[in-house]
């Protein structure tokens, strides 16, 4: 199972040296944990967790005024990059630029942790399996360090995160398109985490909120795999 943590524009440099004490001090090596801080909090550390970034321009360097390109991203090492989270398409992300950025972080051999999701009228209208195929067909489905991540925008941020069976058929959905490994975001939380861990086709989840607190993060960690007594 692994475990994603997106900090989204949450933490310090001073509180994001603290929140990677905590993980360091309670994860084993054997945990498969990508944190993604803000760029200001990326450190040269080396951490029982990887690092990520949450965003990038498709670029090495260049006059892009406020963005941040491979050249910075390779200076602390980072292989991982989301791309197409909702909250990055809400900004005016659209599907040529989620292509670029696509085709620029495979070419760089970095994993890509591809968000889709549907809102809700197009959930409770029936379209979403219509409306993620059209999401996918924007990418490379069979390229190798590929993770996909079904984020429900309604469940994003909202507590209400979406059900086991609902979040079973969409991954059974997807898993029928691409091998990669599949994992589910959108209000995942120590107590709901069982259930989604035990489905089948979910290979990980991607937490927002539940994260950003390293105890709870770890808490989360911890249902899954019945490891940690007591926080250290
Ligand atoms: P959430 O965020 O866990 O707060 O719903 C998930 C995400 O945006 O990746």
């Amino acid at each position: 199972m692994r475990f994603l943590a997106n900090l989204k524009c949450n933490h310090t440099r001073a509180s994001f040296a603290c929140y990677a004490e905590i993980l360091d001090a309670n994860l084993s090596s054997n945990d498969d944990v990508t944190v993604f801080p803000p760029f200001s909090a990326l450190d040269l550390a080396v951490h029982k967790f990887k690092l990520g970034a949450q965003n990038f321009y498709p670029c090495e360097s260049g006059a892009y005024t406020g963005e941040i390109g491979k050249a910075m991203l390779d200076e602390f090492g980072i292989k991982s990059v989301l791309i197409g989270h909702s909250e990055r398409r809400e900004l005016g992300e659209g599907e040529e630029l989620l292509r670029a950025k696509f085709d620029f972080a495979a070419k760089a051999g970095w994993q890509i942790v591809y968000c889709i999701g549907e809102n809700l009228s197009v959930n409770e209208a029936g379209g979403t399996k219509e409306f993620l195929a059209e999401q996918l067909k924007n990418i490379e489905l069979g390229y190798e360090r590929l993770l996909i991540a079904y984020e429900p925008i309604w469940a994003i941020g909202t507590g209400r995160s979406a059900s086991a069976e609902q979040i079973e058929e969409i991954l059974n959905f997807i898993r029928e398109q691409t091998s990669a490994p599949l994992l589910y975001g959108g209000s995942v939380n120590a107590a709901n985490i069982g259930a989604i861990a035990g489905i089948k086709n979910c290979d990980g989840v991607l937490v927002g909120t539940a994260s950003w607190d390293a105890s709870k993060f770890l808490e989360l960690i911890r249902v899954v795999s019945h490891r940690y007594t007591s926080l250290s």
